[in-house]
């Protein structure tokens, strides 16, 4: 990053501000929904089926009823009759709220309870009686096509088999050739488990229906409360809830991470419930509720194929995958993408030639398929390319960071066009990994393990090179449900050169109050301090897509700008007319505009505000204000390059992360701190599922891991020290130069600590692990015992 183009007084980009948003979170004043009170409000609780698939017999709620406080019991019947028993998934596939005829994975919602206060809710929940008579399960994918496999939705017409799609990108005759003429083949199958966001804040909601006015306020923990408001509207407009009298705001969140993307059916069911009761209703889930029925990520199996030449050269790649979707299609991706951004396989290298094909299918789980802090399946293709890269290396006995070097699309090769189809914006990948190499003394890691290995020793070293590709997205690919994928920003200066500024994202945690204030103070020169942002609200803010996969930067931050040089222009009539010169002898540095060759003689954006409610030009609009919706021309590609340093006990199978160096290039940067801080929890994240994270299930459709008992989030004890650098590729299409950056490192980590295992054990005939490379699992690999 260039130097600072504003002063440390206005606070625009590059400039390591505080967070605005901090004081109030530290204070412990931020406004959560457990927060929200509303007069009257009752609670609402769920009943969850013990069974992975069963049919419903009966649903008995009279002793429920019966029980003090409780003041109604809802089931699917009583949705039935509004025709809300069911809704749509993001993916244009159904998901029941609750069931009418059958469950189809343990925990899913049977019915709800309705009580004064939550304990009673609670103690309701226990009274309700569910006859189920259990049906066959299908947990494993790989079975779930099979002839004799029960059909999970048979409610589906047409639907004979549990296979939901087939989806395929690249070119596979001119792949296959490739493979029919290499020196060399590599073959892998490569599981990513299915994980689970574990934000700090579970999901609920307060919904309030005020029956005389038919409006309906709904406070949600949701990132993009204007999509869920279209989809509410649309949804339930035949019982009257049209979208100008459906408010939903979303207060602070507590982390979102993709999660807090899809519907659940709790929304749904208070606020069905609100409208018929009349009483505000909320719902909050607990801890195993969230992990247990709540959208998962990944469960991705990749049968993984790279050929190339002996000399090391990648020329092609082919994927096969089968996605474990869980009883429906409920994963949060852009329409035309039923497998997200996976095509981006190919990654940060110049292969001839790529396939892959991606079959989704049905089983006795919960929905989901999130874009858990990865740009909708970018986590599973970097994983799949960077272990793949390591094992073509180990095949050739090539160095992984040589491998990486001779392969890396090259600096002057951008705008880079993929065999996928991706256009590469801008990159530096041979600076991202000679800066990670020099920082953490790659050649001296090299000699250190060559001699702790003569001794015995197991330490490991592992890289991942990794290309994201973030900010969904160009309209004309990019559509949720037929909505568009752009974003939005309307900024208001008040006349004392104070501004309110809304947005159509919603941060969760990411800063937004301050880096989206930093942008306009970059463009208008007003400092930071006088200026607020708002997100979240549909009555105030402008209509965009929401916050998740790395989108805010590159679509909302860039409207930001342009609704910034809006203002600019108009900014500059009224200078000319202040100024009695015309707009073409103005010219603007921060803050001002001012006569050519007169410096002096200048006005401040302050004064110019002022001006525009006090002493406009007559035939201007008076007011300084506007709007942009920005539909970017292409998504931005940030990258980076990570080390992971381990070290593995060879007699409990227990790996240490000695060191992690991650060098980051999102373009340019906003506010480092924020950058670092992106980074820091992001690695986390990443660090999570390559050691600990994994829910499974039994032939039964029993979970495993649906309590922080068995499901391992690191602690601060766990998680190891990061060192961290930048290198700064500008995009060269994006207003401000910048990329996103939330999800790179949950997204580069995995693969370069599950390098660095392999790697500490490949003297050992290990050739490949799936995470999450559990004490138990690399305790066997070493002893060469198979996984239990
Ligand atoms: O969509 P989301 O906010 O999760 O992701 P992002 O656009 O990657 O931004 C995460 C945070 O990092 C925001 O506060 C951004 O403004 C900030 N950021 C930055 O300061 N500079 C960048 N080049 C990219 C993001």
């Amino acid at each position: 990053m260039s130097k600072c183009k504003t002063s440390a007084e206005v606070g625009g980009m590059g400039h390591s501000i505080k967070r605005k948003e901090d004081p109030r979170f530290i204070r412990g004043q931020g406004n959560y929904i457990d927060d929200v009170v509303r007069p009257g409000m009752v609670f609402m609780d769920i009943v969850r089926s013990p069974y992975a698939h069963a049919k419903i017999k009966s649903i008995n709620t009279e002793k429920a009823l019966a029980h003090p406080g409780v003041a109604a019991v809802i089931t699917g019947e009583t949705l039935k009759e509004y025709n809300l028993h069911m809704m749509p998934t993001l993916m244009s596939d159904t998901q029941m709220v609750l069931p009418v005829e059958k469950v189809c994975y343990q925990a899913q919602e049977v019915a709800a309870v309705v009580a004064t206060d939550r304990y009673s809710a609670a103690d309701g929940v226990e009274l309700v009686e569910v006859e189920y008579e259990p049906l066959p399960v299908v947990t494993d994918p790989f079975k779930a096509t099979d002839k004799d496999a029960p059909i999970i939705r048979d409610d589906k017409e047409g639907q004979e088999s549990n296979h939901i799609f087939h989806w395929e990108a690249g070119d596979k005759e001119g792949t296959e050739e490739i493979f029919n003429n290499a020196d060399v083949t590599v073959k892998q199958d490569i599981y990513l488990p299915r994980i689970h966001v574990a934000s700090i804040e579970t999901c609920g909601c307060v919904s309030e229906f005020d029956s005389v006015t038919g409006q309906l306020t709904v406070w949600m923990t949701t990132q993009a409360p204007h999509a869920i408001r279209t989809v509410l509207a649309l949804v339930a407009g035949h019982v009257g809830l049209q979208e100008d009298k459906i408010r939903v705001i979303a207060p602070d969140i507590g982390g979102g991470f993709g999660g807090k993307v899809p519907v659940y059916p709790g929304y749904v069911i208070a606020i069905a419930g609100s409208v018929v009761t009349g009483l505000p209703i909320k719902w909050i889930e607990d801890r195993r509720e969230n992990l247990q029925a709540d959208s998962f990520a990944r469960d991705y199996h990749m049968s993984c194929e790279i050929a190339a030449d002996k000399n090391g050269t990648l020329n092609g790649l082919r994927i096969k995958t089968l996605a474990d979707h869980g009883y429906a299609d409920a994963a949060a991706n852009p329409s035309k993408f039923p497998a997200g951004m996976f095509s981006i396989c190919t990654g940060s290298y110049d292969f001839k030639n790529a396939f892959v094909e991606v079959d989704g299918v049905y089983t006795n789980k919960p929905p989901g398929g999130i874009a858990y802090r990865c740009s909708f399946r970018v986590t599973e293709a970097v994983h799949a390319i960077e272990r793949m890269v390591d094992m073509v290396a180990d095949e050739i006995g090539m160095d992984a960071a040589d491998i990486r070097m001779n392969n890396f699309i090259p600096k002057d090769a951008f705008p880079y066009k993929s065999p996928m189809g991706w256009e590469y914006d801008s990159g530096d990948y041979h600076g991202a990994l000679k800066l990670a190499k020099d920082k953490i003394g790659y050649d001296e890691l090299l000699k250190e393990q060559a001699k702790k290995r003569e001794k015995g020793e197991l330490m490991g070293i592992g890289i991942s090179s990794f290309t994201e590709v973030v900010g969904a997205g160009p309209s004309k690919d990019f559509d949720i449900l037929g909505i568009k994928m752009f974003d939005s920003s309307e900024i208001r200066i008040h006349p004392t050169g104070k501004v309110i500024a809304r947005f159509g994202t919603k941060s969760q945690g990411q800063g937004h109050e301050t880096t989206y204030a930093q942008i306009i103070a970059e463009e208008l020169g007003i400092p930071v301090a006088d200026i607020s942002v708002e997100e979240g609200d549909t009555d105030t803010a402008p209509y965009g897509l929401g916050t998740y996969a790395s989108r805010s930067t590159p679509t909302a931050g860039a409207a930001g700008a342009m609704a910034c040089r809006k203002i600019k222009d108009k900014s500059q009539k009224i200078a000319a007319h202040l100024l009695e010169v015309s707009e073409e002898d103005l010219e603007w540095e921060v803050g001002k505009f001012s006569v050519k060759g007169v410096p002096d003689k200048s006005v401040t954006i302050q004064e110019i505000a002022f001006a525009a409610y006090t002493n406009h030009p007559q035939g201007l609009e008076a007011g300084l204000e506007a709007t942009h919706y920005y539909d970017p021309p292409n998504m931005t590609y940030p990258f980076g390059s990570y080390i992971a340093v381990v070290d593995v006990d060879r007699d409990t199978g227990e790996v240490k992360v000695r060191r992690f160096m991650a060098v980051d290039d999102c373009g340019n940067i906003i506010n480092p701190m924020i950058v670092d801080g992106q980074i820091h929890g992001g690695l986390a994240q990443g660090v999570a599922p390559a050691l600990y994270e994994e829910i499974s299930y039994d032939d039964e459709g029993n979970i495993t891991g649906g309590s922080f008992m068995e499901y391992l989030v690191p602690t601060a004890m766990e998680v190891p020290h990061f060192e961290t650098d930048k290198t700064v590729t500008p995009s060269p299409h994006h207003p401000l130069g910048a990329k996103g950056v939330g999800e790179s490192p949950t997204v580069g980590a995995p693969p370069a600590i599950a390098n660095a295992v392999v790697d500490a054990l490949s003297h050992l005939g290990v050739r490949h692990l799936d995470i999450p490379l559990t004490p138990e699992k690399v305790w066997r690999a070493i002893h060469k015992q198979d996984a239990a």
